[in-house]
């Protein structure tokens, strides 16, 4: 009987990793990394992505995800893993605010569908997945972010907005340059 051994996994060892991303965003991805052991680089992804993606203007590449590959000594596919699983990654152009609208249990029961249809007219966009025609706003569909209390909710950047209404949302909006 043969046995078939898995492919290894490719690991990168890149020798300069100064040339892989300015000294700001080496500088904040170091931060995290010197939060673990030596040997457990890795687990600094999550946080390495975000960096990324934030210097990148809100998404990220295959290319970049390489980056943080070689950054991190991970083989890329583990990389692609993580930023494909959770959804706070983007991997098309997002608008410089984007507008993450949870329309889960909780926030559907409370009346998320009329948020979306406001948002919607609001926007100019046909739904989910857009990004207004002057790239200001980016409206995204999410699960449960575990604001129930104040549903129906959204994130935009890194700030929750409870117990939304639509004219609450109007004022939101207006208060966003
Ligand atoms: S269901 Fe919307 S925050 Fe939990």
């Amino acid at each position: 009987m043969s046995m078939r051994s898995e492919p290894a996994q490719r690991v990168n060892k890149c020798e300069n990793k100064d040339e892989l991303f300015s000294s700001e965003v080496r500088a904040e991805i170091d931060q995290w990394i010197a939060k673990y052991p030596d040997e457990w680089r890795q687990s600094a992804c999550m946080a390495a992505l975000q960096v990324v993606q934030d210097d990148n203007g809100g998404s990220l590449t295959p290319e970049l995800m390489d980056k943080v590959a070689d950054y991190l000594d991970m083989p890329p596919m583990s990389v692609y893993e993580v930023a494909t699983f959770y959804s706070m990654y983007e991997h098309k152009p997002v608008g410089r605010h984007k507008i993450c609208l949870c329309t889960n249990v909780s926030c559907m029961i409370n009346g998320s569908d009329n948020i979306y249809e406001h948002l919607k007219g609001r926007l100019g966009v046909n739904g989910f997945g857009e990004v207004t025609a002057d790239g200001k706003f980016s409206l995204k569909e999410v699960e449960c972010l575990g604001a129930c209390g104040g549903a129906p909710m959204m994130q935009i950047g890194r700030t929750y907005y409870e117990n939304l209404t639509p004219d609450l949302v109007d004022q939101i909006l207006d208060g966003l340059e």
